[in-house]
């Protein structure tokens, strides 16, 4: 089978490993890639949103599946432009329908699918430019800390957590009336802020049957002790101590099985990953937020302990046998650590050169998934804020930690970063 992998981010890199070590990938293409998914195939480039020039690649390079890395493709509809074309149709895309990715562009439209379906979510309301003054009031009388999110994608800067009401009503301003995220923020979701602890988990689903392939837990902070500004995610580590047999069912009963049964329900085709954006509220999970895709960095620890035959399963998913498939973990704790540019998530600069340790001194239980680089010649520059993302094995999480930190202790870049607090919470 001919692959075509969209995106070029640190989940792409770990995407491309994995599905490379399928006897059923004969050629991966990667678009656009970075310097380490150019390891695993061929990195072309094509824009993950330019759907002309995917269109021809695939035609180009026969190929038979095109997975789907990030959420801006889906959301704009990819799924529905390869069935509509039936030179395109018989290529199996892993990812939702344009109808069904709503789940991730719009926070409205998942909260109305979490309603219909009686899936635990946190109480909101939605308002527009139409109902800005009932919005303030909502404002006004609600309790803190209060959560604003724009409807729609915004490059994962439209959720903020305001701590007063005035906070909350110049971002109301902001998102509505001073248009921050564009066509994104003219609906803005106003939700209660839930205190837990935050869980991903992930199922791939074909509409019918669905499986768990994983879950992580992200830490989202740029600063130590989770403080300071969001990120994309500066580490993860899975498996998660509190996603014991009783919570995992919980989750199962009253969020996951309900999910792919609304989206049977209502018609709304999918053939590929939900990630369940989780908080446990003591012992109970409540759903934050859908994506449509795998996270970042969560698969850099996912897809290291799914033991089950990536391309295989997505065979299943198309063609009705998902159900018998059979999913198997490793054992071993895994944990990544992110490697960011200086000035991460604000401004930062680009094209450092990267010093790697030699091949033989990194352990065979680490791996180096590139997250944003480039190559340039025999260089491999820093090309995003996100730059690497370290991934080590261990007995539990504390020792995959330390493994992943020796690791990123021998490789430089000019104003590299790193949390060295990741998995704190669990000592051992
Ligand atoms: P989202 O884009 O919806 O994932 O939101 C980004 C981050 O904001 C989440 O990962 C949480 O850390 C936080 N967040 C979102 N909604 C809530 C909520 N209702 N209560 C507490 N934290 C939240
Ligand atoms: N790490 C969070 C995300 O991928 O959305």
């Amino acid at each position: 089978m001919n692959i075509l992998l969209l995106g070029s981010g640190g989940r792409e890199h770990a995407l491309a490993w994995k599905m490379t070590q399928s006897h059923h990938c004969d050629q991966l293409f990667i678009a656009p890639g970075n310097a380490g998914t150019a390891a695993f195939g061929n990195n072309l480039n094509i824009a993950v949103t330019d759907f002309d020039a995917i269109k021809a690649a695939c035609v180009t390079h026969q190929i038979n599946m095109l997975v789907v890395g990030p959420e801006e493709p889906l959301v704009k509809g990819i799924y529905d432009v390869f069935q509509a074309d039936p030179s395109l149709n018989h290529i199996i895309v892993v990812g939702p329908s344009k109808a069904a990715a709503q789940l991730e562009g719009s926070k409205a439209f998942s909260k109305q699918f979490m309603q219909r379906h009686g899936i635990p979510t946190a109480a909101y309301a939605e308002f527009t430019a139409d109902s800005i003054e009932e919005g303030r009031r909502y404002i006004q009388n609600h309790p803190l800390p209060i959560v604003l999110k724009a409807d729609g994608l915004a490059a994962g800067k439209g959720v903020v957590i305001a701590a007063t009401t005035a906070e909350a009503l110049a971002c109301f301003d902001e998102m509505i009336v001073g248009k921050q995220f564009g066509a994104a923020s003219e609906k803005v979701v106003i939700e209660a802020f839930l205190e837990g602890i935050e869980v991903s988990v992930f199922a791939l689903t074909n509409g019918e049957a669905y499986h768990i392939i994983g879950h992580a837990k992200d830490y989202k902070r740029i600063g130590v002790g989770d403080t300071g500004l969001n990120t994309g995610g500066m580490g993860c580590v899975s498996p998660v101590p509190f996603m014991d047999a009783a919570f995992m069912k919980k989750t199962e009963d009253r969020i996951i099985r309900k999910t792919v049964e609304g989206l049977a329900k209502e018609g709304l085709e999918y053939h590929g990953f939900i990630f369940f954006g989780l908080m446990n509220v003591n012992g109970d999970p409540i759903v934050i937020e859908y994506n449509c895709r795998l996270g970042d960095p969560e698969t850099e620890v996912v897809l290291p302990r799914l033991q089950t035959d990536l391309v295989a399963l997505f065979a299943a998913m198309d063609n009705g046998t998902l159900e018998d498939a059979n999913i198997s973990f490793d054992e071993r704790s895994a944990a990544t650590i992110m490697a960011v540019s200086g000035g991460y998530p604000g401004s930062y600069e680009k094209n450092k050169p990267i010093q790697f340790p030699p091949k033989e001194l990194i352990p065979k239980d680490s791996m180096i998934f590139h997250a944003g680089t480039s190559q340039a010649g025999d260089a491999v520059l820093t090309n995003g804020g996100r730059v690497l993302a370290v991934t080590s094995y261990g007995g539990n999480i504390a020792e995959a930690v330390e493994q992943s930190k020796s690791v990123l202790a021998q490789i430089s870049f000019e104003g590299m970063y790193f949390r060295n607090d990741i998995g704190f919470e669990f000592p051992c």
